[in-house]
């Protein structure tokens, strides 16, 4: 049996675990927080219609994202913080990924050092998320330690120029920077984040035979622009709500980028995901696969890597449930058939 039932219950133990303002910082979004809750409205408001009476026996949520096996499209998102919930951090979430088949995002600002994370779980299909936090020679250095460490791919993550306005950081004096130790970032200059453009994302791509994934697109222009840059995937992201802020959930831009990279990237979309009828909802607007990113750190919070093991595990059931129930028994037969946007009762 495991320890904890339901997305909820990992959540309250997480809760129960954390320091009030750590609760606080990892819940929290920008400003208004209209963003952050329009991530979770975006899912709510979206309907599945399932077909009946089709052998849906061998359901599978097995699918690949670029190239990698995956049990489920579930992949576990970069945190940079994520030794705020686990003593191990980033090197958790890699054991995790590993043991549940999934593939983990590990942030540059996470603890320990990337050789380290990667260390800890030889053969995790990890991707290693980058800023560009000095010059193009500190960027490639960091990039060859990743390549020279086995990750399977690069991301650069786009939507931070500066950050965003955090208030409930603000209101508890929270500071982050102090939060954790950051071993990767030796020599960082947050100041030249703000100057990264398209042609740094090109020139990116072209330094590294890993496949590039750009994180925080939400506009159909930049996915055209990503594409063009080189991307091989994106990532449909509002950074959790805690960037731009107020903007559409990430949902509500889906199908407008997918429709823009046309086939030529494989796209993942993250915030607001808990459960696997969510996940299964951004499959059938085109997405390939989902991160999760609090619901990473309250499984880390309330039970560590056997926790983590466990919500990864739980969201492959659901989803495997979810296709059954829709009558198809695999994600690529996911599509717009599948979901209607829910009318006002
Ligand atoms: C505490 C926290 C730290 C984060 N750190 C990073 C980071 O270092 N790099 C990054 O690309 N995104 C970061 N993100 C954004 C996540 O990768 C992801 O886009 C977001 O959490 C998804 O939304 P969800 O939390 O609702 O699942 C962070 C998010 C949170 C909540």
């Amino acid at each position: 049996m495991p320890t904890f039932a339901t997305a909820d219950e990992v959540a309250d133990a997480a809760r129960a675990n954390l320091p009030t303002e750590v609760w606080e910082y990892v819940n929290g979004g920008a400003a208004t927080e209209v963003t952050l809750r329009r991530n979770r409205a975006a899912l709510d408001a979206l309907l599945l219609r399932g077909r009946v009476a089709r052998d849906v026996s061998s359901a599978s949520a097995a699918t690949t994202f670029l190239g990698v096996e995956l049990a489920s499209p579930v992949l576990l998102a970069p945190i940079g913080t994520v030794g705020l919930f686990d003593a191990d951090g980033a090197a958790a979430c890699a054991r995790a990924a590993a043991r549940a088949g999934s593939a983990a995002f590990i942030s540059i600002l996470a603890t320990p050092s990337l050789e380290d994370v990667a260390a800890a779980a030889p053969g995790a299909p990890l991707i290693y998320q980058h800023y560009v936090r000095g010059d193009r020679e500190w960027s490639l250095e960091l990039v060859r330690r990743a390549e020279a460490a086995g990750y399977r791919a690069l991301c650069l993550t786009v939507d931070s120029p500066v950050d965003g306005l955090r208030e409930r950081e603000l209101r508890l004096r929270f500071d982050r920077g102090r939060a954790q130790a950051q071993p990767n970032l030796v020599g960082a200059r947050r100041e030249l984040q703000a100057a990264v453009t398209w042609s740094d994302v090109a020139w990116l791509a072209d330094e590294t035979a890993l496949p590039l994934v750009v994180k925080g697109i939400t506009h159909p222009g930049d996915a055209t622009l990503a594409v063009e840059a080189g991307a091989a995937a994106l990532v449909v992201s509002n950074h959790g709500g805690r960037q731009l802020d107020p903007q559409p959930g990430a949902v509500e831009v889906l199908a407008d980028v997918v429709e823009a990279v046309g086939g030529r990237a494989e796209v993942a979309v993250d915030g607001g995901f808990v459960r696997g009828s969510d996940v299964v909802k951004a499959l059938a607007l085109g997405a390939r696969a989902v991160l999760i990113g609090r619901a990473m750190c309250f499984a880390l919070a309330a039970g560590g890597e056997d926790a983590l093991v466990e919500t990864l595990e739980r969201l492959r059931v659901e989803c495997e449930r979810t296709l059954a129930l829709l009558g198809v028994t695999a994600p690529d037969a996911v599509g717009a058939e599948h979901v209607t946007p829910a009318r006002p009762l």
